[in-house]
């Protein structure tokens, strides 16, 4: 049976508009586009958070915390009493519990047999397309909670009303829309309530899905989950009895296959420059929440940052091309790109940006995109400066190959990319 808890305070008012219905904005996409062309209910085995003396975090430490990478590699790693307990016993708080990757986490969370409470919106997914009822199907043997990570003050009343404290805070929070603002205030502001609600509620340990694309930082959702990457390890530096694992993966399957069915239809697989300025080791959900999973009780996955990619080699756009063509039995028909033409784009909306402010998401959007056709999502190698597949490490059992093959069958259902359509 499920268990659905509302916050007192209704919270749904704040979807964003959806910025690719903006005229203004629409070259951008139109752009891009064409290039890519139950559980038993809560146990109560535990002081009540209300009264318990493990809330010791207060207000004054809501501000931004200075950020200081280093610090965590300077803190000693006390045993977490969480670790000692069974499964059933850890309570396990997942923000951004209805996106891609965070409704894997919590089935994944909920088949090792942890107590997971599913924070969601009352309308989630892309658009809001799914209802109370739809998540409460989707999460049977999970808790839900429905409330608002973006209110501190409701967030932090939800979870008071779960009347149970909590162990670990798992954040697959992103911002759907890409832009800007949201950016800052989902990857960044939505996920510290999280940090600091989940401390609040005795929370000791923070697993939060970031990207591995944060390593070189040009774009404002990068910078927003830098600056809460660093506020995690300020806070592990400070206090020996928190802890965190940052994942950092490589692409999804769904930003990859955008062009499965156009090449099907028989148009030319579209890629810039020569297909080979960019890599990636491509990574399924599945694979990716149960390497999240392995975060709540793994040791050597404290106070790391843990970049991490699919099997099997790194692939460049040419060769994904490439296994497209011979999967649909195709002679191989290539559509070339120069990446000067998205230069040329992103110098025309970074003039418009400065004349008509409102027109930023777009400029955003088409850096955006720049970054995805020409950087690899790999490890960035400190020593050398350049991306290198052989030290991306690999996770997990499922091959772009056979997600081609299952999406040229039953085509892109549950792959659909955000509000955006770039990831
Ligand atoms: N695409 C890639 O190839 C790739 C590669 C590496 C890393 N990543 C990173 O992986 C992360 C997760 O990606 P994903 O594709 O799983 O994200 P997603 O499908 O867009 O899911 C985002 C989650 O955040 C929640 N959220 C967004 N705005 C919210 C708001 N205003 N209030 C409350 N909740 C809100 C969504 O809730 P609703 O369902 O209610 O909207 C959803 O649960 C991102 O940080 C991304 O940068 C992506």
């Amino acid at each position: 049976m499920s268990l659905s808890l509302s916050s007192k305070a209704p919270c749904l008012q704040n979807h964003q508009p959806l910025r690719n219905s903006n005229p203004r904005t629409s070259f951008c996409f139109h752009f891009i586009n064409q290039l890519q062309v139950s559980l038993p209910p809560y146990r109560f085995h535990v002081p009540c958070a209300k009264s318990s003396s493990f809330i010791k975090y207060g207000r004054e430490r809501l501000d931004p915390i200075a950020a200081s990478p280093a610090a965590a590699q300077a803190a000693e790693i006390a045993p977490a009493p969480f670790r000692s307990k069974n499964p059933k016993d850890i309570n396990i708080l997942v923000v951004g519990s209805t996106g891609y990757i965070g409704k894997f986490v919590v089935n994944e969370l909920v088949k090792r047999g942890f107590n997971v409470i599913a924070v969601a919106r009352e309308r989630s997914g892309i658009r809001g397309k799914k209802s109370k009822e739809e998540t409460l199907n989707e999460f049977k043997g999970a808790n839900v909670c429905f409330s608002d990570v973006t209110s501190m003050d409701v967030f932090a009343n939800s979870v008071e009303n779960l009347g149970n404290p909590i162990d670990v805070v798992v954040s697959c929070l992103a911002s759907r829309s890409g832009g800007v603002k949201d950016s800052w205030r989902i990857d960044y502001e939505a996920t510290k309530n999280s940090l600091m609600v989940g401390r609040n509620y005795g929370a000791s340990h923070f697993v939060l899905l970031s990207a591995i694309c944060v390593q070189k930082p040009l774009l404002e959702f990068q910078r927003a989950k830098l600056k809460l990457e660093a506020e995690l390890m300020e806070e592990a530096a400070k206090d020996v009895g928190f802890t965190y694992s940052i994942v950092r993966p490589t692409a999804f399957f769904k930003s990859l296959g955008g062009q499965v069915d156009l090449v099907k239809e028989g148009k030319p697989y579209v890629m810039f420059g020569d297909g080979k300025l960019c890599a990636c080791k491509p990574i399924s959900e599945p694979d990716l929440a149960s390497f999240i999973a392995d975060c709540v009780l793994s040791e050597d996955k404290i106070n790391q940052v843990l970049p991490i990619g699919g099997p099997g080699k790194a692939l460049t756009p040419l060769e994904q091309g490439e296994m497209l063509f011979r999967l649909l039995r195709k002679e191989p028909k290539f559509f070339k790109v120069p990446i000067e033409v998205m230069d040329f784009a992103i110098g025309v909306l970074d003039f418009l940006v400065k004349i008509f402010p409102s027109m930023e998401d777009a400029a955003e959007f088409g850096k955006i995109g720049r970054y995805y056709a020409a950087e690899s999502m790999l490890l960035l190698d400190p020593e050398t400066g350049e991306y290198t597949a052989d030290k991306t490490p690999s996770y997990g059992k499922d091959t772009l190959e056979e997600f081609f093959e299952r999406v040229i069958r039953e085509g892109m259902a549950g792959q659909e990319l955000g509000e955006q359509t770039i990831f």
